[in-house]
């Protein structure tokens, strides 16, 4: 957490809250008509409150959006070495990152667009900060007004909370309902802006502020099935926002391309990817907890494993690691092969990863090649001289500075989020 200064420190201790109980009283509050819920279906706000305790009705199940039929509507190349198409998103083969530097290049970032890219006039953009969680009027900001706040650089992964989920499907039998990524929904960047409590304090941020609700410029998103969710848009805690997000405007040292957010995207470091608003048009600050279908029907835990009303709203992202392989992959065998990879975590730095190259009998430490730091990544590599011909499963698995180990299996939800079991990644070894 850095210093906000003393007045915003008890704003932060106001709304660092379990979720629970963020949601409880959010529950409260939008019972008595205190708080909004714009775009949140009314049978979603009923589960919600039978979550809460709060009344004794059991809400219906939930259907997960479907991907709309347009082609991708993505500005950048797409070429198929590098990329694989999934409706309007664009995976990043993880192999390819096995010739990048630690940072992702834009031209290899992984897009996941809820509609198509907008092409915005950074000359005539403007942010407008508005609600009754500003201290006056509503604010706006031009990119100009932006640049002249101290610039701050944060290196960290934007993750899909759908990363690696087709591995429910191949791994655990189980598919979760979604686009399915395998590894590649990630990328690591250098991120330059300024901080979001900057601007929030210079807009007149009150100490009352609980939640702050950023919204997207693109298109609404409108499933297949014709329900309008509107403007992707989804409610983060002010504590989250004064601690270390940040409105990026430069990405690896150049301004922000058109499907990473062109001009200014949020950038929350750690958490879901879904938390970091592109093509950002507007912030509402509010006194009220919010709602949006972004924390309700989507992005929390629902399954057997889950109360009916879902997990808490998605916040931090989970750990993971991955092969720099083709899936498949043809390796000779007697030749000494070099296998590179990366392991990530939002919790801590990531201090060990171990390797198998007998499907989990045996493990070896494999060498790191980066300081870890949380919410971003480290490179590591192994050799291995397979002498055995035939199929072979690589196994990774990663541990943090917080003691979290990959684990072998991850429990199931039906929208398939937060996979971060070990990967088990077939090859051939070939004579
Ligand atoms: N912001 C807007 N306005 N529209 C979107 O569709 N997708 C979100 C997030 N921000 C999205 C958005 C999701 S789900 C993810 S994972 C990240 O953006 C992806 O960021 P990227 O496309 O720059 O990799």
């Amino acid at each position: 957490m850095e210093s906000t200064g003393a007045s915003d420190a008890s704003v932060v201790t106001d709304a660092r809250q379990s979720e629970a109980a963020y949601d409880r009283r959010r529950l409260q509050q939008w019972l008595t008509g205190q708080a909004r819920a714009g775009g949140v279906a009314r049978r979603d706000m009923l589960r919600l409150v039978a979550a809460a305790g709060l009344a004794s009705t059991v809400p219906v199940a939930l259907s997960a959006p479907r991907a709309a039929a347009a082609g991708p509507g993505i500005v950048k190349p797409l070429p198929p070495e590098w990329f694989i198409v999934h409706g309007t998103n664009a995976e990043a083969r993880f192999e390819s990152f096995a010739d990048t530097g630690f940072t992702t290049p834009v031209s290899r970032f992984f897009v996941r667009n809820h509609t198509t890219t907008p092409r915005l006039d950074a000359a005539t953009w403007k942010l407008n900060i508005w609600g009754d969680g500003l201290t006056g009027r509503a604010r706006e900001f031009t990119l100009a007004d932006l640049r002249r706040f101290k610039p701050v650089t944060r290196t960290a992964f934007v993750e899909c909370a759908g990363n690696a989920r087709n591995f429910f499907k191949t791994q655990q039998g189980r598919a979760g309902s979604g686009t399915p990524w395998t590894t590649g929904a990630i990328g690591v960047a250098h991120w330059r802006g300024v901080r979001l409590a900057d601007v929030l304090q210079k807009a007149g941020l009150s100490r009352r502020a609980v939640d702050i609700m950023p919204r997207g410029l693109d298109d609404e998103y409108v499933t297949s099935n014709g329900t309008n969710y509107g403007r992707v848009r989804r409610p983060m805690p002010v504590s989250k926002a004064l601690d270390d997000v940040i409105l990026a405007y430069e990405m690896n040292g150049a301004p922000l391309p058109p499907d990473h957010g062109h001009p200014v995207r949020l950038l929350a470091p750690s958490w879901v990817g879904i938390s970091s608003i592109k093509w950002l048009g507007d912030i509402e600050v509010s006194t009220q907890p919010l709602y949006s279908p972004w924390n309700t029907d989507f992005y929390r835990l629902f399954g057997d494993a889950y109360p009916p009303e879902g997990s808490a709203p998605l916040a931090r992202q989970t750990i993971k690691s991955a092969f720099e392989l083709p899936w498949n992959a043809d390796l000779p065998a007697h030749t000494r092969h070099r296998l590179t990879g990366r392991a990530w975590s939002a919790d801590g730095a990531i201090t060990r990863v171990e390797v198998s190259t007998d499907g989990g009998a045996s493990w070896r430490a494999a060498r790191l090649h980066d300081r870890g730091q949380e919410g971003s990544w480290t490179r590591w590599s192994i050799p291995w001289k397979p002498e055995r011909t035939g199929p072979a499963e690589l196994l990774s698995r990663a541990t943090d500075s917080t003691g979290r180990t990959q684990p072998e299996t991850t429990v199931h939800n039906t929208q398939g989020y937060l996979f971060d079991a070990v990967i088990r990644h077939a090859v051939t070894v070939s004579g």
